[in-house]
């Protein structure tokens, strides 16, 4: 009798894997097939990036210049990337060599702002990364310890974090930091890895800790904005710029917290950015949990229209993503937890957020910049890219 329920088991167990693995291969097929209708756009076009869908009539995306002020520049290219990691198409590898060819012109300009981590992280790092081809690394990893210098300039060892927003410095009265900031911080890690040059790790070590010093409350949810002086360093006050309101959670803001102190973890291995990865993180699904009739946030948690108000696909994204990451490191009832929301995250956007036979998108239904009334309810580039990597991290475990 026991040999025959082991027996069972294990086929229950086997039929349920496959049927995960072939959910994932037709995501995979799906997402493969808007990567190359965006292609198709993009064949004649070289001093532009993707950037949303807002119109769901549209059969092509809105294009944004590829310059230091446009902080989706890098998006495309690791679409391109993952793509091509997850089918191995060589059309789609030099899509991929291509686009990151156009990113390489930041090595060389002025840092605008933070955002040059996004920038080159998502298109260069990838690419160094992924690429099959040693002189395509070599290049690019040139252009990325230039961005990593050029990156560091925006640290002030006073305050002890990066300036995110050197053209904001007036309107806010001082040094801000917001909290997509996090995500810039790989660069750092990255370089000091490949340099053994440790002042990149400190800088990033010092953000980290300051901001979990002073861009959190009590219950493991983000502020947007931290303002400092920027002479004594000392903390001045918090804010919001894309959320409901400076009190509010902004979804995407805890998204980058996440996400940002998980790729802590994974470089530093110091337990207490693992810790604070896990308090975030159960902030956010506490508040997903009491806020939302899936696993896809509204965009602010405190909006008081929700459940009219619109949704945030890429935020979800952003969390899947690093949840995939994240329960590797944390103990099994933990691991169990994070993986079985990935894959609540994955089942729900899949169902109910993909894009019609002609949009360019591969998912629907994210928000932007909601205080200024931008990219409501839209297709936005980097929910695509933060589902791609999604989907390589899903292929790369045992489903
Ligand atoms: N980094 C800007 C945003 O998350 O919208």
């Amino acid at each position: 009798m026991k040999k025959y329920s082991f027996i069972f088991l294990t086929f229950v167990l086997l039929f349920a894997s496959c049927a995960k693995q072939s959910e994932l291969d037709k995501a995979i097929a799906y997402s493969d097939a808007k990567i190359h209708l965006t292609m198709a756009q993009m064949e004649s076009v070289s001093d532009s990036m993707p950037r949303n869908v807002l119109d769901l009539a549209q059969t092509t995306w809105n294009l944004r210049a590829n310059v230091p002020q446009e902080w989706c520049g890098g998006f495309w290219d690791g679409c391109l990337w993952y793509d091509y990691a997850l089918t191995g198409k060589e059309e789609v590898l030099n899509a991929a060599k291509e686009t990151g060819n156009q990113m390489r012109y930041l090595a060389t300009a002025p840092v605008f702002d933070h955002d040059l981590g996004f920038l080159v992280i998502t298109s260069l790092l990838n690419g160094y990364r992924l690429s099959p081809d040693a002189d395509t690394r070599a290049i690019y990893k040139e252009a990325l310890l230039a961005c990593a210098d050029s990156l560091c300039t925006l640290f002030n060892p006073a305050v002890g974090t990066l300036l995110s927003w050197p053209r904001h410095v007036k309107d806010y009265g001082g040094h801000n930091t917001i909290m997509d900031n996090m995500i810039n911080l790989e660069l750092l890690l990255w370089a000091a890895e490949e340099t053994g040059n440790k002042a990149y790790y400190d800088i990033a070590v010092s953000h980290a800790d300051t901001t979990m010093a002073y861009h959190f409350r009590e219950d493991g949810t983000s502020y947007h904005v931290a303002v400092y002086d920027p002479v004594s360093g000392k903390h001045l006050y918090n804010c919001t710029h894309q959320g409901l309101a400076d009190s509010s959670v902004w979804a995407r803001g805890q998204s980058w917290a996440i996400y940002g102190y998980t790729t802590m973890y994974r470089y530093t291995q110091e337990p207490r950015f693992l810790a604070f990865a896990e308090k975030v993180t159960d902030a956010y699904l506490g508040l997903l949990n009491e806020t939302s009739e899936d696993y896809v946030p509204y965009w602010d948690f405190c909006d008081p229209r929700i459940p009219d108000a619109p949704k945030d696909a890429s935020a979800a994204c952003v969390v899947m993503s690093a949840l995939l990451e994240l329960q590797r490191y944390v103990a099994p009832d933990k691991a169990a937890e994070y993986k079985a929301a990935a894959e609540h995250m994955f089942a729900d956007l899949t169902a109910h957020y993909e894009s019609g036979a002609q949009c360019p998108a591969i998912l629907l239904h994210s928000t932007g910049h909601h205080p200024a009334g931008s990219e409501i309810d839209a297709a936005i580039i980097y929910a695509d890219y933060y589902f791609l990597e999604a989907l390589y991290r899903f292929n790369s475990m045992k489903l």
